[in-house]
């Protein structure tokens, strides 16, 4: 199993990889929220603190949103459009 932390709580979620970091998060009721979850509308933008190569490539979509909100950078990503490849801690903004 694979742990994501959340770095707000230090409450971590065991999950098996290709877990999509959104289910991860609502089950474990972190509060982060959503919105599209479709990429789109940058409502669940997240900080990763660790990890971040061990979460799935952006896609194109991910990286438009990201752009758009200046923040197509290293640590931001969309929560709803990743899947945990490998241990990694994330933070809510
Ligand atoms: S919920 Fe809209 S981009 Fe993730």
């Amino acid at each position: 199993m694979l742990k994501v932390k959340f770095k707000n709580t230090g409450d971590t979620a065991e999950v098996e990889e290709g877990t999509e970091l959104k289910d991860a998060t609502k089950e474990k009721g972190w509060p982060i929220a959503y919105g599209c979850e479709d990429g789109v509308c940058g409502t669940c933008i997240i900080k990763t603190t660790a990890g971040a190569e061990n979460l799935s490539p952006k896609g194109d979509k991910e990286k438009n949103t990201l752009s758009v909100m200046g923040m197509d950078d290293d640590e931001h990503r969309l929560a709803c459009q990743c899947k945990v490849k490998g241990d990694c801690e994330i933070e809510g903004t």
